[in-house]
């Protein structure tokens, strides 16, 4: 028992401990005497009920451990994961306890986690690509236009200035504004005019765009997002529609209703962003899937507040999901798409970040005229973020 890393100890029925093993003592930071008779409560963080906490576990049968927060000597915390055994000698009883430190395996998964995002904006990389590159094409002629313009402009500002310059004297003069006139015309100043300053409002949208896509890239692949914080649902939602546009524009026109009253939520927004994309993105493909590229489909996407948290609703009028799969579609790597578009994984992660939200997502779907999903998330975390 003193070889293993894990902390294996003996409790009494009141979660004081009798006995541990090697590990236990490298884990915690006690000495065997000390951590004798130490309560339960003392080595894990809001474990305030040491035997009934220590029976449920026992009792869930869960084998891949509960995760709960650590408590070291010194006062530094650390995730684990435990196990815990029901222990019966005659009268006497108690549990058995089995602790694993998985503060590497956390980081591996957080690491894990940032991959995946990266990975969806991988997927979407092309058309991102594309989306940044058209303003781009424009906003370069444009700008070659514009300066071919002030050549010009000033080519006939210097005539202007001859003038003034000369003083001049009726003779010589009118041969100064014929020049003048008839280069006015030769540089069509009246299109000049006219193009110049659309030409310099459509660069200004144009790049204002390209930042658009682009801040919207950085947010959903950035990793800090993945603690909780206050976030406004409502901004993430636009997001993700910026980052798919590629992928909805040429088969569908999307219509956003999104109520401004929402307040932020306490969210993990890098997360919902993968919900909001993966939802519009399949709403994109059932709608490519129902027309046939012979017509183009609506996307609908609003946003409402609930008594204690938002309801949004991604609805489509594409292909509709068949009743007898309805059940399946959350399933990892369930997919009716053919190889290379679809990998079935999108709602399964869609499902896990929801609940991991303590929301729930629902399916509103009748065949052949469309599918709605409404994701459901509450206020509630609030006491989370306070006490974090
Ligand atoms: N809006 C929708 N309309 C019709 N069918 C849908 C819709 N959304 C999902 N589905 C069905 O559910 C299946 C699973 O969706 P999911 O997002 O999990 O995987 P995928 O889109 O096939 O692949 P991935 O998202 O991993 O690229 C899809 O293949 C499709 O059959
Ligand atoms: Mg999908």
């Amino acid at each position: 028992m003193d070889t293993t890393p894990d902390a294996i100890f003996s409790t009494d029925r009141d979660g004081l401990i009798l006995l541990g093993n090697h590990a236990t003592e490298t884990l915690f930071g006690y000495n065997a005497e000390e951590f004798t008779k130490i309560s339960f409560s003392k080595i894990l963080v809001d474990f305030d009920d040491p035997p009934s906490e220590l029976n449920r576990i026992a009792t869930s049968l869960n084998l891949v451990g509960e995760r709960r927060v650590g408590r070291r000597r010194n006062g530094d915390v650390f995730p684990l994961e435990i196990i815990v055994g029901k222990m019966e000698a005659g009268n006497r009883r108690g549990y058995v306890a089995s602790i694993r430190d998985v503060t590497q395996r956390v980081q591996i998964e957080m690491r894990l986690e940032q991959s995946r995002k990266l990975e969806s904006i991988g997927q979407l990389a092309a058309g991102v690509a594309h989306e940044i590159n058209t303003p781009m094409q424009y906003i370069c002629d444009n700008v070659s236009f514009l300066q071919e313009s002030v050549d010009d402009l000033f080519s006939l500002v210097e005539r202007y200035s001859a003038v003034i310059e000369s003083q001049c004297e009726s003779a010589s003069c009118d041969k100064v504004f014929e020049g003048i006139r008839k280069a006015r015309e030769d540089l069509d100043i009246d299109y000049l005019a006219e193009e110049a300053p659309r030409a310099a409002k459509q660069t200004i949208a144009g790049v204002k765009q390209v930042q658009k896509i682009v801040s919207s890239m950085k947010k959903i692949s950035h990793p800090g997002n993945d603690r909780i914080e206050l976030a406004d649902i409502n901004e993430i939602i636009e997001e993700a529609i910026t980052i798919s546009t590629n992928e909805w524009r040429y088969v569908a026109d999307i219509e956003v209703d999104l109520d401004k009253s929402i307040t932020s939520i306490p969210c993990f927004s890098g997360e919902l962003s993968q919900v909001f994309l993966n939802l519009i993105v399949n709403a994109a493909h059932a709608i490519d899937e129902a027309k046939l590229g012979l017509e183009k489909g609506t996307i609908k996407v609003s946003s409402n507040p609930l008594q204690s948290g938002v309801e949004v609703r991604i609805e489509d009028d594409g292909t509709g999901i068949p009743e007898e799969i309805r059940d399946k579609v959350f399933d990892p790597f369930f997919t009716t798409k053919e190889v290379g578009k679809g990998t079935g994984q999108g709602l399964s992660i869609v499902y896990g970040i929801v609940e991991n939200h303590n929301g729930s997502i629902r399916i509103e779907s009748e065949l052949g005229l469309g599918t709605t999903f409404v994701v459901n998330l509450p206020i509630s975390q609030e006491v989370e973020i306070e006490s974090a």
